[in-house]
């Protein structure tokens, strides 16, 4: 689903630095039902574990899971490579994962794939540990940015190159508590 620019006017309350809302909490909370459903399906028999990627899937994860009704396990892994909305180019891992992930199904969740360094750098990372198999969950796809060839498995949504806050995603650490995803005023 490509957000093509037809927002909806905005009532942000006490968020004044938020300019449009690209997706309120309805339209956030049907997708993310329709792809823990999917997910479901696919690992019927199975039992996955979800890799989030701190801190900007946090919340996503949260309500991915619930609507996810296989048995499934957890784990967290943090990566850095932005600082503020700039790029770096440099991917670290912060914090690795708890779990072993051999012979396992992984489904990494990300909030959003920009240029996709930091999934690519995942990918390879997670399928380095013997893992049964890899995919990759994203929130967000802004495709237009990609600089690795890279490709999602569960999609949430399509944007255009807009720098994106809110339902866990930050600017500078901030409007991660933000219940909609909204574009900050430049
Ligand atoms: P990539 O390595 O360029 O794909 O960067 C992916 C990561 O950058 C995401 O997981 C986010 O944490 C962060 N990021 C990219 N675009 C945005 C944005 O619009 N808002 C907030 N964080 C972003
Ligand atoms: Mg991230």
């Amino acid at each position: 689903m490509l957000n093509d620019g037809r927002h909806q006017a905005l009532d942000t309350g006490n968020n004044s630095e938020i300019t449009r809302i690209l997706f309120g909490e309805d339209e956030i909370r049907a997708r993310v039902r329709e792809l823990g459903r999917r997910i479901t399906e696919d690992y019927r028999g199975t039992t996955p574990v979800l890799v989030g990627t701190l801190k900007g899937s946090f919340v996503f994860l949260a309500d991915l899971i619930r609507e996810i009704s296989i048995p499934i396990t957890l784990d967290f892994i943090s990566v850095s490579s932005y600082c503020g909305s700039s790029q770096t180019g440099a991917v670290k891992i912060q914090k690795d994962l708890d779990e072993s992930v051999s012979e396992r199904r992984v489904v990494i969740v990300e909030d959003i794939l920009d240029t996709g360094i930091t999934a690519n750098y995942l990918m390879k990372w997670l399928r380095a540990r013997n893992p049964a198999d890899v995919r990759i969950c994203v929130l967000l796809d802004k495709q237009a940015r990609r600089r690795v060839d890279i490709a999602p498995d569960y999609v949430g949504f399509e944007i255009l190159d807009e720098f994106v806050v809110g339902y866990g995603m930050d600017y500078n650490q901030q409007y991660r508590n933000l219940p909609h995803i909204g574009i900050l005023r430049p």
